[in-house]
């Protein structure tokens, strides 16, 4: 049987891994700083191997570069002894949401996430403190100058947090956004698929700067576009130059190559000005536009397009070859579907009409704008108006609106994953839910938010004492509402969300030097499990160093009076009890799960384990046990 640890995964071990997988010749053992044999890189053979590409020391090279990177790079990669621990009273149908809600640090939240979601997400949208100098950015610990400069400065918020604004009186100003962003961004690019887009929101402030740490982190082939949205439609007395009217989404592809084309469904405000008022008409198919039947020079010669449409004064032959087969354009034809448009020359020319709906009534859909110009802030500030029947509930929350088209156009399927590692509000979750609704497709959610302490006091005198509470419930009330809606259409579809919320790890840090243990903690040591922890805190654990996904069904039975947990139908089966009886050691083998967890400490003894696993080689040989 297998222990485990308590470790999010080291990334630097898996890097080396990966250079090890290119270049299996560079990679060496060396001794760490306790004496233990580790895998190292052999820079001097890797250099060789790269002889001509490799830049050295101070020489001039072309990079963005700030105070902190490289602490910030080592944030990335280095494990968290931290896990996720499910809370039921703030979910919503918690044994069977695809949806997480998970509260806490967002650098946290994506290293718990790094096994269980590894390329597999196709939608990651964020949208960060802009830097104004009056919002909140995170600083991490790995900074130690920060935290001397933020000692000095006194910047703690009251709980001790690290939460401070970032004021452009701080000399960096700038270096400590980056430094917040980059580890962040490095690790939400392992969590996207193949062919899965970030989508990352923005003013002018740290544009630039933005799209230079996207570059490198995404590389410079995989920008997809810079949206400009227009947020507001006027307005502005008070600005000093001209009226800010927008902001961005830099959007960036895992892999541009893996990457559909992409297109949205025309909805009445896009067909506005995808049927541009020139070409705009009306049949009784609806609305269409119009497209010459005539081939492009690109297209292969091909004799059996060339042929002769009745026109309104003769025979009309294409210049070189229509578009289309002669049964289909006459069937057109017939069916008033081809207009004839005469030039300037008299002569008539042949378009075919296309519908925003297709022959089955569904809505066409077309290549969105790169401007989104149809959905203002307004939007998204009435959405909490009515809501929660204030509008002041959150500062700008993004509208659904916007974050639709986003969805739609970039996570078009049933099953993709969407996930916010900024949730703010909850809007991202709201726009997904209703997405999921008009289009009758599943798509699960995950966001991440962490409780930033606010007193957000509604008209009615409801509290909420942080942004992740508000987050929680106003997906709730947008759920509730949606719900209405969704019965109306084919529901139901998952309105529901499972919450989970990052503290330390379940188990006792074993690995403590020796003068940081004391006498209790010795006590404690006995068992490894921390006391308070439950069954289902620890099934979580073990869900996410398996890389199981955190939304997996799970069912709670007894067995022999212990509580067992199984999840997905017997990927796995976990027993946490404090003891185990060969029958219920039994019992789970007969299942034949393909992975089975006890705790360590619930068998009396080496033999008993033996025992255990032997139970299981005979009766479900297959079955992959493990003990925390
Ligand atoms: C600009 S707001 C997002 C607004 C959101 N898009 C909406 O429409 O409501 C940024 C949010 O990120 C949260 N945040 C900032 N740093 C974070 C971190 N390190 N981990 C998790 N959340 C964080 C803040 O509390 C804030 O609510």
């Amino acid at each position: 049987m297998e222990k485990r640890t308590l470790h999010t995964p080291d990334l630097t071990a898996r890097n080396i891994e990966r250079i090890a997988d290119l270049f299996p010749q560079v990679v060496t053992e060396s001794r760490d700083a306790e004496g233990k044999v580790t895998l190292a890189v052999d820079f001097d053979l890797l250099r060789q191997e790269l002889s001509d590409h490799v830049v050295e020391g101070p020489q001039e090279r072309y990079r963005l570069d700030w105070p902190g990177k490289r602490a910030a790079a080592f944030a990335a990669n280095a494990p968290i002894a931290k896990t996720l621990r499910p809370v039921h009273e703030e979910s919503v149908d918690f044994d069977t949401t695809k949806n997480l809600f998970i509260e806490g640090d967002n650098l946290d939240a994506l290293k718990l996430l790094q096994e269980s979601y590894l390329g597999k997400v196709k939608l990651i949208y964020i949208d960060p403190p802009y830097n104004t100098g009056n919002d909140f950015v995170y600083e991490d610990d790995f900074a130690e100058s920060s935290a001397e400069y933020l000692a000095r400065s006194g910047q703690m918020s009251e709980t001790g947090d690290r939460l401070v604004a970032n004021t452009e009186a701080n000399g960096r100003f700038h270096s400590d956004w980056l430094s917040m962003m980059y580890p962040r961004l490095r690790l939400a690019r392992n969590l996207l698929r193949a062919d899965g887009v970030i989508c990352v929101s923005i003013d002018d402030i740290e544009r630039d700067n933005l799209g230079r740490l996207l570059d490198e982190v995404f590389g410079a082939e995989n920008f997809v576009d810079s949206l400009i949205w227009k947020k507001r439609y006027g307005g502005g007395a008070k600005e000093k130059f001209f009226v800010s009217l927008h902001e961005y989404i830099l959007v960036y592809a895992r892999d541009a190559s893996a990457l559909a084309n992409i297109e949205i469904a025309l909805t009445a405000e896009s067909v506005a000005r995808y049927y541009t008022s020139k070409d705009a008409n009306f049949d009784r198919r609806g609305p269409y536009r119009t497209h010459p039947l005539e081939a492009t020079k690109s297209m292969d010669a091909r004799p059996n397009l060339v042929y002769a449409i009745p026109g309104p004064s003769g025979d009309i032959w294409p210049e070189r070859q229509w578009l289309w087969s002669r049964e289909r354009a006459l069937a057109a034809l017939n069916a008033g579907e081809l207009e004839f448009v005469t030039s300037r020359s008299g002569a008539f020319t042949v378009h075919t009409k296309q519908y925003l709906r297709d022959e089955d009534g569904n809505q066409r859909r077309g290549k969105p704008f790169s401007i989104i110009d149809d959905v203002y802030t307004q939007h998204g500030t009435n959405e909490m108006l009515d809501l929660f029947g204030d509008a002041k509930v959150f500062p700008f929350p993004k509208p659904t609106g916007m974050l639709k088209n986003l969805i739609d156009a970039l996570a078009p399927d049933a099953g993709d994953i969407v996930l916010d590692l900024f949730a703010g509000s909850g809007s991202t979750a709201h726009a997904l839910m209703a997405q999921n609704v008009e289009d009758s497709m599943d798509r699960p959610f995950v966001m991440v938010q962490m409780p930033e302490t606010s007193d957000i006091v509604l008209n009615s005198g409801t509290r909420f004492s942080n942004v992740a509470e508000l987050s929680r419930e106003r997906i709730r009330r947008a759920a509730a509402k949606l719900q209405l809606k969704n019965e109306a259409l084919d529901g139901p579809r998952d309105l529901g969300f499972r919450t989970l919320v990052i503290d330390s790890t379940n188990l006792v840090d074993v690995a403590l030097s020796a003068d940081a243990t004391q006498q209790d903690l010795l006590e404690a040591l006995e068992f490894s499990i921390k006391p308070g922890r439950s069954g289902e805190d620890l099934l979580f654990q073990v869900l996410l160093d398996w890389g199981l996904e955190l939304s997996l069904p799970v069912v709670r039975e007894a067995l022999d009076g212990r509580e067992v947990f199984s999840v997905d139908d017997g990927a796995l089966i976990a027993c946490f009890a404090e003891s185990v009886s060969p029958e219920v050691v039994r019992a789970i083998a007969e299942r034949g799960p393909l992975r089975a967890v006890f705790r360590d400490a619930a068998f009396e003894s080496d033999a008993a384990r033996i025992n255990a696993d032997q139970v299981f080689r005979e009766v479900s040989p297959a079955t992959e046990v493990r003990t925390i």
